[in-house]
């Protein structure tokens, strides 16, 4: 309220049911920034503020109480439950916003919406001022500028307050303890759909319904398909196996990976590679503090990669030489990580005045370096070639420094074999 001020005004949308097939919905999802603001888990809704307005300064449409509806598709809120439950101020039937909107913006200077991400949304508000304009000769002041609304919201959501931390430790509580699950009961002989499976199971027996984002769970060279999401294969003894996996706790994401050896034991190749990804994430890792820029963290993780590629023999050169001209782009392509919140990769500028920005506390982030080495790659020894690895854990960062949120899943290479060889002993 403060930031969009006095004489101004918001106005933000929830999230649409989609088709799946003929009449059968995806499982809605509530837009985060609408979820963030509301706490309303509704489609058909629309969340106005107009800071300082008399009547009540927060209101919500929403759709109507209808017992049959609440029969056929179980509850929701209606008009009372959203001043009741809600904390409205106000509400709205959905249907009658054409004829209230145009008269919440008249003589209202700014209107702050998510602007240009929900094209009906742009339509509809530019229709109410067209509306409202039609009235400027009795007097009426017309909006005159149009703000995003994402830039300052995204900026709030950025910075994770005591309770948005509770729901992420919980999802990566969860997630840690699906992952370390299925490490156990991964054998040779399995689908990767039969380890999802166990996967989804932990975090539904949990109490957490959603997954973040659809699982991965790759072996052997599958791992090397970035966002493999097949999950068809059979596991096969000397593979490894990358699962990416996290659950959804109350809209906020957990980000987990894991690679480990199908049959409990890594090969001398699959530990080097291992061993290098798993050195690559604590030097990044050791640069989350406050203060320093976000893309120390990359950099230490090309560091350590690169001089250990070269190491092994898989790229050939100076380090500094390979590191300028991106060598290891072959091999690691992608960034060292993403802002983690309501959105797995969540929202919040990476860079200010065009420079990255630095760490503050309430951050949270990923650290997730890797290597993959594709299977037709003939620059390098055969050994190599189709071993996909990834380390993925969720960081917070704190006054002092960093938190791991996702420390309870084994990572060292003699943890994770004693993990694995106890299950088959046992
Ligand atoms: N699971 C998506 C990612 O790691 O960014
Ligand atoms: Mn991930
Ligand atoms: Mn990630």
């Amino acid at each position: 309220m403060q930031q969009i001020g006095q004489g101004n005004i918001a106005i933000i949308a929830s999230a649409s049911n989609h088709i799946r097939n003929r009449d059968v919905e995806f499982p809605f999802r509530q837009d985060s920034d609408f979820y963030y603001l509301t706490g309303f888990n509704e489609a058909d809704s629309l969340a106005v503020f107009i800071p300082g307005r008399e009547q009540g300064e927060y209101i919500l449409f929403c759709r109507e109480f209808d017992q049959k509806k609440a029969l056929w598709e179980g509850a929701h809120a209606g008009l009372e439950g959203a001043t009741e439950h809600y904390e409205a101020d106000d509400s709205f039937p959905i249907d009658d916003m054409d004829e209230i909107l145009p008269g919440m913006l008249e003589n209202k200077s700014k209107v702050f919406y998510p602007m240009g991400r929900d094209g009906e949304l742009d339509h509809q508000i530019l229709e109410w001022i067209t509306h409202l304009r039609k009235q400027s000769r009795s007097g009426v002041n017309v909006p005159g500028e149009l703000v995003s609304l994402e830039h300052f919201l995204h900026e709030m959501r950025l910075f994770k307050s005591v309770e948005e931390l509770k729901l992420m430790r919980k999802a990566a509580e969860v997630s840690c303890i699906a992952h370390k699950r299925v490490m156990q009961q991964c054998k040779p002989g399995l689908y990767e759909y039969q380890i999802e499976a166990e996967i989804v199971h932990e975090f539904m027996s949990e109490g957490l319904r959603y997954v973040a984002y659809p699982s991965i769970v790759a072996g052997g060279k599958n791992a090397c398909v970035l966002h493999y999401l097949d999950n068809k294969d059979k596991l096969k003894k000397g593979d490894l196996l990358l699962i990416d996996a996290g659950a959804e706790c109350d809209h906020y994401a957990a980000d987990i990976t894991r690679t480990f050896p199908v049959s409990g034991k890594f090969s001398l190749a699959q530990k080097q590679l291992y061993q290098l990804v798993l050195d690559a994430q604590y030097a990044a890792i050791e640069q989350i503090k406050p203060g320093l820029a976000w893309n120390k963290a990359h950099d230490a993780s090309v560091k350590v990669l690169t001089i250990g590629l070269v190491e092994l023999g898989l790229l050939k050169g100076r380090v500094s030489t390979l590191i300028k001209n991106e060598k290891y782009k072959q091999f690691y392509m992608h960034r060292i990580g993403h802002w983690l919140g309501m959105d797995v990769h969540d929202v919040g500028d990476y860079k200010l005045d065009n420079e990255w920005r630095l760490l503050e506390s309430g951050m949270v982030l990923t650290i997730e370096p890797g290597l993959y080495i594709p299977e037709d790659c003939e620059s390098v020894d055969v050994k190599w070639r189709g071993i996909g690895i990834r380390i993925e854990d969720d960081v917070l960062v704190t006054k002092q420094g960093y938190e791991v949120l996702t420390g309870a899943v084994p990572k060292e290479i003699d943890e994770i074999e004693s993990l694995m060889q106890a299950t088959y002993a046992a």
